[in-house]
């Protein structure tokens, strides 16, 4: 059985230099993911924090095969997607599925919000009423059922990202990249929303990959993190364990940067 959902080695991933002079003939590239190393369980939370511009987001693309490698393997349940062409992808899309930062600008305007969660579960041919899947996916979302004859700008923003969420978990996915999709909400929102995530992590036993700037919360919800530094995994450790005893000077240094009294309750309710 695969225990492991993804497996990755020596994942490398490089952007074109813009700021290079066209002069030069391969046009220089930037390494964004310089040869990482992990893996994520089935049924775990993994969080990915790092500093901004170290690549977190640039490795959730890779791992949803928005982005595709350099070189190296990322196995998906057992399966080498890491060069895998978009139709050997289909098969594998409805399982790799990402919840944005900016709900209003992914879910489309011109669809109800009914259509906006059964338009993928019709796509991808599940069993089942996609209507009925939409109407359960949204109840699971804590979202009445008169939102789903509404339009994305209809309803809160809070409720947009509810709405983000039912979409993906419509699918019943093998995986789910969530990044940074409470920062855009205000903060009793953001609380709604993480109470929603561990909610359905729980009751669905969901894989999620959570990228964050927010320590307090990653700490909350995930089993295991990865801390990124300059497109290298500095550090990788249970969360408990990471919090209580990093081992890099880096991560101590992103732990020292969570507000004071989040670290005061958290310590003590975690000694
Ligand atoms: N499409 C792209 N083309 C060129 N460079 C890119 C592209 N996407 C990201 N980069 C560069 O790759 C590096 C890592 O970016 P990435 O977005 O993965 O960082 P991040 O850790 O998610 O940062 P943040 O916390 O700000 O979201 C940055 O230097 C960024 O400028
Ligand atoms: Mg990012």
């Amino acid at each position: 059985m695969a225990d492991h959902l993804f497996k990755v080695e020596g994942l490398r991933l490089s952007f074109p230099d813009l700021a290079a002079k066209p002069l030069f003939r391969p046009a220089p590239r930037i390494e964004v993911l310089k040869g990482l190393n992990f893996s994520i369980t089935a049924g775990k939370v993994i969080g990915i924090v790092g500093e901004s511009g170290s690549g977190k987001s640039t490795l959730g693309r890779a791992l949803v095969r928005l982005l595709e490698p350099d070189s190296g393997t990322i196995l998906f349940d057992g399966a080498d997607i890491s060069h895998a062409s978009p139709s050997d992808l289909a098969g594998h899309r409805r399982h790799l599925q990402m919840i944005f930062q900016d709900p209003m600008s992914s879910l489309n305007p011109r669809q109800k919000v009914g259509t906006i969660i059964s338009g993928p579960v019709r796509f991808h041919h599940l069993a089942g009423n996609p209507a009925d899947a939409a109407a359960e996916a949204l109840e699971r979302v804590g979202l009445p059922a008169d939102i789903l004859n509404r339009y994305p700008h209809q309803i809160s923003g809070g409720q947009r990202q509810r709405v983000g969420i039912a979409r993906a978990i419509a699918l019943s996915p093998r995986f789910i990249l969530a990044d940074e999709i409470v920062s855009g909400l205000d903060v009793s929102s953001q609380a709604q929303i993480i109470t929603l995530l561990e909610k359905l992590v729980a009751d669905l036993q969901l894989t999620l990959a959570f990228i964050s700037h927010d320590l307090s919360v990653v700490r909350r919800l995930c089993d295991r993190i990865i801390v990124m530094h300059a497109g290298q995994i500095v550090e990788e450790a249970d969360a408990a364990d990471l919090f209580s005893n990093p081992q890099h000077d880096y991560t101590r240094n992103l732990l020292a940067a969570i507000p004071l009294p989040e670290i005061d309750d958290q310590w003590l309710s975690a000694s």
